[in-house]
């Protein structure tokens, strides 16, 4: 059974900003469905290490970088027996609030010391050098905060593989030279071959040039990043090792996101039941405090409100959409600018718009059980969840073609209808007058209620099962620890 170590910044339920946390909860599970035997780990966060009451210290590990001895805690990953370590070192994670960020949304200050601490617990844990009577074959990195471990772990010639996943190539781990120098890296990384970006380092970069196989969350996304449109200036790298770039799309996790067993819903229900759908949305308006009308459409947004999301857009089409027959009800939580505009809009528009500011899981499910469409016009996606737990309860998405969107959502046209794959409303250049036509679309389509059953049972009954997705990583790793043990063989062969 092969050993993976999947190191991560967030986890789901432990800790969780966005759908990076949904993966992290789900894709390991699957993977042990598959045999394999995976342990997850994460930085000891102050929020989740004072939530867990099962948990037990198993290793005392000294980090001379950084003067720092860290604790390592075991727990388990809720409704799983997947084993979950913390990498505890109060100076860096005992702080409330987000994994990234204070209160007031500015990056903490020491993020490059806290995530190399992190990378560097990780690698010694891969090199079996901290006692724990488990040694990975392979390490499953996640995003900048563990791009170190691939490049610290490149420096050892007997050591686990290692993948590294994009899940959004625009956070890239940058900080200045001066960061460098103080986490004692080796100075031959000071160069635009590995870790030097335009004169910063880069965290990212570790995990890009250094790791074995890299993949990212959807095929399109794959090939977008090789683009200057999309690569964040690291087009040119990713093309260099595009033969080792795979795009695997996310799931769902079937636990959290069902609305036949949904705990959040006044009243579950699955593609035979549409009708008690319509109780939900019930529900929702009046959770909202909007009108109660079950033949006003409702389109729900939920998301981290950035630039990415293309909220700017929203709130351009916003006081236009207001004319229509429609309301909208919008979750998330990010730039204060956006945040302002949406709650003012929502106070001059009462029965139409509301805006809950913040992070609630509660209402994001009653969004997705309630509401008729789901708005996603992303200027980038590398694969986005809310798409398909959308198509899942049957609520209409309106989505951009990008990256994982244009994956999975067929554009409802005379032809695809026809055809019975068309599953919602894609709409193609990234402006509001675009935007504004795809959501006229969606309505129009929402009058006619038998093509519009017949596009949503589409969606509803289409899989997205993380079985899928686990056994194409599996399929990866198990041709990487082939190549690995010829290569090790030969290495054996030769020294003896
Ligand atoms: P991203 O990872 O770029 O933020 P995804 O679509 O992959 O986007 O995943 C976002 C995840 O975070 C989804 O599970 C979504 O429901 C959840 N989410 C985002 N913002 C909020 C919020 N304010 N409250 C509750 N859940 C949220
Ligand atoms: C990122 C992306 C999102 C993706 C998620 C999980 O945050 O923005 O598109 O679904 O990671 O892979």
């Amino acid at each position: 059974m092969h050993r993976i170590l999947f190191a991560t910044s967030e986890v789901f339920p432990l800790i969780k900003t966005g759908g990076l946390a949904d993966v992290s909860g789900s894709l390991p599970p699957a993977l042990q469905a598959l045999h394999y035997d995976v342990h997850i780990i994460i930085p000891g966060y102050q929020d989740v290490l004072t939530a867990i009451k099962q948990k037990k210290q198993i290793a005392e590990v000294a980090i001379p970088e950084h003067n720092a001895t860290i604790s390592l805690w075991e727990t388990r990953l809720p409704g799983s027996h997947i084993k979950v370590w913390l990498v505890d070192f109060p100076p860096y994670f005992d702080r409330p609030g987000n994994p990234y960020h204070d209160t007031k949304g500015e990056a903490w200050p020491d993020n490059a010391d806290r995530f190399a601490l992190f990378a560097r617990t990780v690698t010694a844990i891969a090199l079996d050098q901290c006692d724990l009577s488990w040694k990975p074959d392979l390490v499953h990195c996640n995003d900048w905060q563990t791009g170190l471990v691939p490049a610290l772990l490149s420096l050892v010639p007997q050591r686990p593989a290692t993948v590294f996943s994009i899940h959004n190539l625009a956070y890239q781990g940058l900080f200045p030279r001066d960061t460098f120098d103080r986490l004692q890296l080796p100075e031959q990384w000071w160069s635009p071959e590995a870790l030097e970006f335009y004169g910063q380092i880069s965290f990212i970069k570790g995990g890009l040039c250094f790791a074995d196989q890299l993949t990212t969350v959807s095929p399109g996304y794959a090939n977008e990043i090789q683009t200057p449109e999309f690569g964040h200036g690291l087009e040119g790298l990713l093309r260099h090792r595009s033969t080792s770039l795979t795009g695997i799309l996310n799931g769902i996790d079937d636990q959290v996101w069902n609305p036949g067993t949904d705990r959040y819903l006044p009243n579950p229900y699955n593609w035979k039941r549409l009708e008690d759908k319509q109780l939900n949305k019930t529900a929702l308006q009046e959770h909202c405090g909007l009108t109660v009308d079950p033949s006003i459409p409702v389109i729900g947004l939920i998301g981290r409100l950035v630039h990415q999301k293309g909220i700017d857009m929203v709130l351009h089409v916003l006081p236009e959409l207001m004319l229509e027959p429609v309301q909208f009800v919008i979750l998330g939580s990010g730039e204060l600018e956006f945040s302002k505009q949406l709650q003012y809009l929502a106070q001059s528009y009462p029965q139409k718009l509301f805006a809950f500011i913040g992070y609630d899981e509660a209402l994001a499910h009653l969004i997705e059980g309630g509401a008729d469409m789901f708005l996603m016009p992303s200027r980038f996606e590398p694969c986005g969840l809310n798409q398909l737990y959308s198509l899942r309860y049957g609520t209409l998405p309106i989505v951009r073609a990008v990256g994982g969107l244009a994956d999975t959502i067929t554009d409802a046209e005379d032809e695809t209808i026809k055809s019975g794959i068309a599953n919602g409303i894609v709409f193609r250049d990234a402006g509001p007058m675009s935007l504004l036509q795809a959501v006229k679309r969606a309505l129009d389509l929402y009058r006619k209620p038998k093509i519009w059953k017949k596009v949503i049972i589409t969606g509803m009954r289409q899989s997205y099962s993380w079985e899928t997705s686990a056994k194409q990583y599996g399929a990866l790793y198990d041709k990487l620890l082939r190549s690995e043990k010829s290569s090790n063989d030969v290495l054996l062969y030769h020294s003896g």
